[in-house]
């Protein structure tokens, strides 16, 4: 398989075409958050915590599941991936106990998510209501 030249946060990195952009990043020392991506599981792309921006490309991408391309530009921490990341981790804390998940609650704090954005109240009206 031959190789893929990109650049992600204004640095130049080969890795062998296929890989995702999660994969290149790290490569990188690039630290994209992640929530439903695991490592030895095939990645399903439900939470999108993990979104980067890309020029050219006009939605977010989900890094662990896009693939890199010949000279793609990744930001990973664009001012509108932080954004939708944000927007994430609130909806996420409005809708699930996240009591016993510490490394989503130190997203929440990286990310200064307004916990109290999504009232409590919607907890309760579940899908539909
Ligand atoms: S880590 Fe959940 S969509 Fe990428």
């Amino acid at each position: 398989m031959p190789d893929v030249t990109l650049t992600i946060d204004g640095a130049s990195v080969t890795v062998p075409a296929g890989t995702t952009i999660l994969k290149a990043a790290e490569k990188l020392g690039r630290q994209v958050p992640t929530i439903c991506y695991h490592e030895h599981c095939t990645a399903n792309g439900l939470c999108r915590i993990c979104v980067v921006e890309v020029d050219g490309v006009k939605p977010l991408l989900p890094a662990c599941l896009s693939p890199v391309n010949e000279a793609m530009k990744v930001s990973t921490s664009s001012a509108r991936a932080e954004r939708s990341r944000r927007t994430i981790l609130e909806l996420l804390d409005s809708a699930v106990d996240l009591s016993e998940a510490p490394e989503i609650q130190k997203f929440i704090e990286d990310y200064r998510a307004d916990r109290s954005r999504f009232p409590e109240g919607k907890r309760a009206r579940g899908c539909g209501a």
